[in-house]
């Protein structure tokens, strides 16, 4: 799958966000390498705590599969904002573990597409390794 197509099957979760509060839909695909891959969409709750994002939902859905890291080739975000949107903190925390440090990460609003890693997105994180 090439990048152009990863980015639509974003697009494509994106229709289904539920996103009653904030009306911000926010899509995700989570690309495996033997061609399998994994959609999100935002995920909203009266109570607005217990929401949850796309990337979340997109990557957790990957490894309930069974796939990890290292089997993860790219991931694409996608909004309909204005601005390219880049990972909230919550779900930065969730990508660094579950990402591999140099993985793409495709951002994209339809107009502008930035191309990001975990290492850059979350510098000096705290991880796995903290609790040794
Ligand atoms: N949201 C995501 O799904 N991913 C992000 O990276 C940023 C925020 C969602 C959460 C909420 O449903 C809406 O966008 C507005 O914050």
């Amino acid at each position: 799958m090439e990048q152009k197509e990863l980015v639509s099957m974003a697009f494509n979760a994106m229709k289904n966000a539920y996103a009653p509060y904030s009306n911000y839909k926010v899509g995700a695909c989570v690309l495996v390498r033997d061609g399998n891959y994994f959609l999100g969409a935002n995920v909203e709750n009266a109570s607005y705590g217990a929401t949850s994002c796309a990337e979340r939902n997109a990557i957790f859905a990957a490894y309930t599969y069974g796939y990890r890291k290292d089997d993860i080739i790219a991931m694409a975000i996608v909004s309909g904002g204005k601005t390219v949107a880049a990972p909230c903190g919550i779900c930065r925390q969730v990508l660094s573990e579950l990402l591999n440090e140099y993985t793409p990460i495709i951002l994209s609003n339809g107009r502008e597409t930035v191309i990001k890693t975990m290492g850059e997105l979350m510098p000096m994180s705290f991880g796995k390794e903290d609790l040794d």
